[in-house]
């Protein structure tokens, strides 16, 4: 009998695609560096999304536009190194694939050859559609992502729910139709009404995985901070806080400073000792003995 631990079940797009048919339920969250990748992937989450959310709960920018390539592969190649069984993607940026095809694909590209990603997720339906093509074409899995687009905060006019009129509903339908038309393994649908999410999600065989699109998705995702309740500046309404760790970090760092300045930390068990020996060898050499 060998010792050797089980070799680890790496998540693929195929488990996506398999679980959706089996009916059970994804679990996706965001992770932007290692030690947090380390716990998301141990927990057993399927898929790490390396979200240019980071711009924002990371970086401290009021929306996700200023994130650069750098910026995304500096902490995929953290989260990668962290995380070796859940499945790893890269959120392309903004105007990493907007403007030209060619950029799209060689962005991505970057992504899976420099960062250690298995995959990429890129915003928007029929506009986006060629750069989508032409990134599954060069090989590269890509997670679409419709409804609420936070790169195109500025056209919605906010960070505001969509497809709740009949008519912009059927246009994000349509959208997922196409997108997985067009190869895509999976679609987010965000800030979308659970109706409609639930709808979409039937009828299409590539799976959603919903954030604020209620619980008729084939999985979910949130971004981390957000359940961890680390991010205190706003909270969405379809955030559940499975912890408070802002309000624990708080009180542990004002227990710091007063221990320190009290003279309470550090208290000896903190220390490290040189033998007398040493010390008084010590003392003679700098002349105080
Ligand atoms: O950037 C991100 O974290 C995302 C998720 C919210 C889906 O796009």
């Amino acid at each position: 009998m060998s010792n050797s631990p089980a070799p680890i079940k790496k998540v693929t797009t195929a488990v996506f695609r398999s679980k959706k048919k089996r009916g059970e339920q994804l679990t996706m969250l965001t992770a932007y560096d290692y030690l947090t990748a380390r716990a998301v992937d141990q927990a057993g989450i399927d898929s790490i999304l390396v979200g240019d959310s980071l711009g924002m709960v990371v970086l401290g920018y009021s929306n996700t536009l200023p994130v650069t390539m750098g910026d995304m592969l500096h902490h995929c190649r953290a989260v990668s190194r962290g995380a070796s069984r859940s499945l790893l993607i890269g959120d392309m940026p903004f105007l990493s694939y907007q403007a030209e095809t060619g950029d799209a694909v060689r962005n991505a590209g970057r992504f899976l050859q420099e960062a250690g990603m298995d995959a990429v997720k890129l915003e928007g339906g029929r506009e986006r559609l060629d750069a989508v093509r032409a990134i599954i074409g060069a090989g590269i899995p890509v997670l679409g992502h419709l409804g609420l687009t936070p790169q195109s905060v500025h056209q919605l006019g906010g960070f505001k729910a969509q497809g709740k009129t009949a008519g912009a509903a059927k246009r994000i339908l349509e959208d997922a139709l196409l997108l997985e038309e067009a190869g895509c393994f999976g679609i987010v649908l965000e800030s979308v009404p659970a109706r409609i999410a639930s709808y979409i999600s039937s009828r299409l065989t590539i799976p959603t995985i919903g954030i604020g699109a209620g619980g008729g998705c084939d999985g979910q995702v949130l971004v981390i901070h957000d359940l961890l309740g680390m991010y205190d500046r706003f909270t969405p309404k379809f955030v559940k806080k499975y912890a408070e760790l802002h309000g624990e970090i708080s009180q542990a760092l004002l227990a710091y400073k007063q221990e320190v300045e009290r003279g309470v930390f550090p208290a000896q068990e903190h220390t490290f000792t040189i033998p007398d020996g040493e010390w008084e060898q010590f003392l003679e050499q700098v002349g105080e003995s």
